[in-house]
């Protein structure tokens, strides 16, 4: 069996020692993010799978579901062993497909006591703010969660979707441990991020890993290395993004076993620094639109 171990470890804040590969589980709710997932007991199959598999990194949100993921992850798992679970908040949902950030003190304190209410948990070990919300001054959002770390509610703070002078400005309140920014083989908006990631050895967890965009079409350079090597072209954009960075914790997110087994498989590929830079290449073309 192949397992999460391969892909190396990662220490959250120094001292959580985490495998890289880990498991998202944004896609254990209904369509849209809304509600119960179409099959439930796959759902808690696929999280009672995941430590059997060696991932010890599991990352969730308030807002999936709203609730859902995170009541589903109690069920299956609590009480956690040598798991650690990361969850977000400042997120409110205004239905299917609908997020809309809110930052307001009380309300990001209210996300933090909810998610431990839920989670069941005495102190949660990676909070992260899900959106920075431009309507509220973000030194209001930073303090507020400073506040919260030093009352012991928050091991460690991460950021979601921002740039490298927002992790700069929030630095200024707490340690930041973590950015999550959309990133994968076709998506490198986030590069500048990555690399203030690297040298601060923060880690970036890429959300959204699997995809590659044209890159994955039949008969193209990703389904050439992937038939060569015996895998499948989304383990070869996970292998990809693995090789990219140390800092690099991927989250890979599916509602079937069958797909997590395949996720978990990518973390023992080693890629040829040759099949590494001509995905790169090829990678920066798709981004550019060339
Ligand atoms: N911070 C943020 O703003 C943010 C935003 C989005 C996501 N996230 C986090 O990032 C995680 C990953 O992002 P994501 O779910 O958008 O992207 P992803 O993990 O790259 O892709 C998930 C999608 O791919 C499918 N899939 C997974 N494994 C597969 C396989 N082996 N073969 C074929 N299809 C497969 C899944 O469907 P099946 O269920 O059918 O497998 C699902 O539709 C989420 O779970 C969440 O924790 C964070």
């Amino acid at each position: 069996m192949t397992v999460a171990t391969a892909s190396g470890t990662f220490k959250l804040g120094g001292d959580l020692s985490v495998n890289r590969l880990g498991f998202g589980a944004m896609r254990i709710t209904g369509p849209g993010i809304w509600g119960e997932p179409e099959d439930r007991d796959e759902a808690l199959r696929v999280l009672r799978r995941v430590p059997e598999l060696g991932i010890n990194f599991i990352d969730t949100a308030d807002a999936y579901g709203p609730d859902v993921s995170e009541d589903l992850i109690r069920e299956a798992l609590h009480p956690y062993t040598d798991v650690v679970i990361a969850t977000k908040g400042g997120q409110t949902r205004n239905g299917p497909g609908k997020w809309v950030p809110l930052g307001r003190a009380e309300y990001l304190r209210q996300c933090v006591l909810m998610s431990l209410r839920r989670l069941n948990v005495e102190r949660i070990d990676l909070w992260q703010l899900h959106r920075i919300d431009s309507k509220t001054d973000r030194k209001e959002q930073f303090q507020v969660i400073a506040d919260m770390q030093r009352e012991g509610l928050i091991r460690h703070v991460g950021l979601s979707e921002v740039s490298v002078d927002e992790i700069k400005a929030a630095q200024e309140f707490f340690p930041v441990v973590s950015v999550q920014n959309l990133y994968n083989l076709a998506a490198r908006q986030s590069e500048a991020v990555l690399d203030y990631c690297e040298a601060e050895n923060i880690a970036f967890i890429p959300w959204f890993p699997l995809a590659a965009g044209n890159l994955a079409k039949e008969g193209g350079l990703l389904d050439q290395i992937a038939k060569r090597l015996g895998a499948t072209p989304s383990q070869i954009a996970l292998a990809w993004v693995l090789k990219r960075s140390p800092v690099m914790l991927p989250i890979p997110g599916t509602s079937k076993v069958k797909h997590l087994e395949e996720n978990t498989a990518a973390a023992s590929i080693n890629l040829s620094d040759e099949d590494f830079h001509q995905l790169d290449e090829l990678g920066w073309k798709e981004y550019r639109g060339k």
